[in-house]
């Protein structure tokens, strides 16, 4: 059922050097960078780098990182589910790139790797050999959610609990156990969303983002779209994460949420947890910072019971759809791409204010999707549009935007295309 081959072929995953590892970086400047690096585990280079090809026959797609931060080949190993497209709105066609309208769809949580099937509702869970990260082993049968077109799915390992968002005519969030010996269990109730979609749905308004867990893991967000032609609302959905009779009896996500539209946003899109301050500024809250579609980013702050305000809000005049964000532990900073520009913006975590960009446009992508960061890496994945192919751009950010260095732009021909869909690493 599941196939696992190894793509060691350098036709296969031919890969162009923009520019050399570290371009106009004297060489010691380099090398004790990395040694920095290396002294603290949460700024080394991750090992492995996941995207999920999200074709019929669903894969995910593992490339080794190298030291220097580089891609190389690795391995593609089958979902046993089946990728889907949306409908785009607009053209009324299977949506391409951003096949799924989300962020995050795959995961790593601790040593395992969490991927949906939107053609086939359900979520595959794999274990990462910490030896070769590229090698993933499926572990069990895809598991089957309550819901229609997974697109996007988050993890807590500290809980043990997995939990998916269906953005079909069943859209909202449902959550499942998972071990390390058994596998994914059993998916409970559909926290319904009442989007009207249909199955596939239309979009990338009016779906479903992302679903993630903020920084303290105690509790589980879900960002959905808005559609402002349709006067219809976006909203930041929030679930508890209850400890049953104190902890004793395990954890479990509360089937009761609270929906927050923070006033001023519109197209909630992809979100990252920003570390926990404690300092209550906010009543008892988490912040977040969301990207926008309808003009950049935010910095959200959510309380526990259910609110939401905008702390700051960064706006790009001229965007097209500002949709994915990554932070970065090195600039202290957060990373947003827009499908229809290729370049990254550098944005403040503290108010979303633009602190910087950096041009790819050499690299000939139409624009870029998920991305995420390693040490003082970025990663962002562009699945082409069928005339150019998919690729990730790594650029060197540990200068900000300002110095920021193209290192390498890794194509994916061959591999994947125009419906690949999401982006994680694994730290060894
Ligand atoms: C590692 O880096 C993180 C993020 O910059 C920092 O919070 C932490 O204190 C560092 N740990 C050590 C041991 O230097
Ligand atoms: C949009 O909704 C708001 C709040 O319900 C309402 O005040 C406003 O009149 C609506 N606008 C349109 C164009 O329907
Ligand atoms: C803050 O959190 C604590 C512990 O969860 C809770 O007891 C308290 O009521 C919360 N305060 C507010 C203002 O929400
Ligand atoms: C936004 O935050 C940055 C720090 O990241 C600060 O320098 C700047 O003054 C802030 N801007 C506003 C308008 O608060
Ligand atoms: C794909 O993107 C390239 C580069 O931006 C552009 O030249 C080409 O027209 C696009 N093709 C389609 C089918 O949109």
């Amino acid at each position: 059922m599941y196939s696992t081959k190894r793509l060691a072929s350098s036709l296969l995953f031919a890969f162009i050097l923009s520019a050399g590892p570290a371009a106009g970086l004297p060489r010691g400047e380099e090398s004790k960078s990395i040694a920095q690096q290396k002294s603290n585990s949460s700024q080394s280079p991750a090992n492995a780098l996941y995207f999920l090809t999200n074709e019929a026959q669903n894969a995910v797609a593992a490339l080794k990182i190298n030291s220097d931060g580089t891609l190389s080949a690795g391995s593609c190993t089958g979902t046993g589910g089946a990728g889907s497209n949306g409908i785009d709105g607009s053209t009324g066609q299977p949506a391409v790139p951003d096949a799924l309208f989300s962020q995050s769809a795959l995961t790593v949580a601790g040593n395992h790797l969490f991927a949906v099937n939107a053609g086939s509702n359900t979520v595959s869970m794999f274990a990462i050999s910490r030896s070769d990260p590229t090698s993933l082993k499926p572990m069990g049968r895809p598991a089957g959610l309550p819901g229609d077109f997974p697109v996007t799915v988050a993890a807590s390992a500290k809980h043990g609990m997995v939990c998916a968002g269906t953005t079909g005519a069943l859209a909202g969030v449902s959550c499942a156990r998972f071990s390390a010996k058994g596998g994914i269990g059993e998916f409970d109730a559909l926290r319904g969303f009442d989007l009207g979609q249909s199955n596939p749905p239309v979009g990338p308004t009016n779906t479903v983002s992302q679903v993630f867990f903020n920084d303290v893991q105690d509790t589980l967000f879900a960002t959905v779209k808005g559609d402002p032609a349709k006067n219809n609302t976006g909203f930041l959905a929030s679930f508890p994460v209850l400890r049953q009779n104190g902890g004793t009896c395990g954890v479990s996500v509360s089937a009761q949420g609270s929906m927050a539209s923070p006033s001023g946003t519109a197209v909630l899109f992809g979100a990252r947890p920003l570390p926990d301050t404690g300092d209550g500024s906010a009543g008892n809250s988490s912040r977040i910072f969301a990207t926008d579609a309808s003009f950049g980013a935010a910095v959200l702050g959510a309380g526990s019971q259910g609110q939401a305000t905008v702390l700051g809000k960064g706006t790009l005049a001229d965007q097209k759809a500002t949709c994915w964000a990554t932070l970065n532990d090195v600039t202290g900073t957060a990373f947003v791409t827009d499908v229809g520009i290729n370049r990254l913006v550098e944005m403040s975590v503290e108010n979303a204010s633009v602190l910087g960009e950096v041009d790819l446009s050499a690299t000939g992508d139409p624009g870029l999707i998920d991305l995420t960061s390693s040490g003082s890496f970025v990663y962002a994945l562009s699945p082409g549009n069928g005339t150019t192919s998919a690729a990730i751009s790594v650029v060197d950010v540990k200068g900000g935007a300002e110095e920021a260095k193209l290192v390498q732009h890794f194509q994916l021909t061959g591999v994947a295309g125009k419906n690949s869909q999401g982006i994680a690493v694994f730290h060894s």
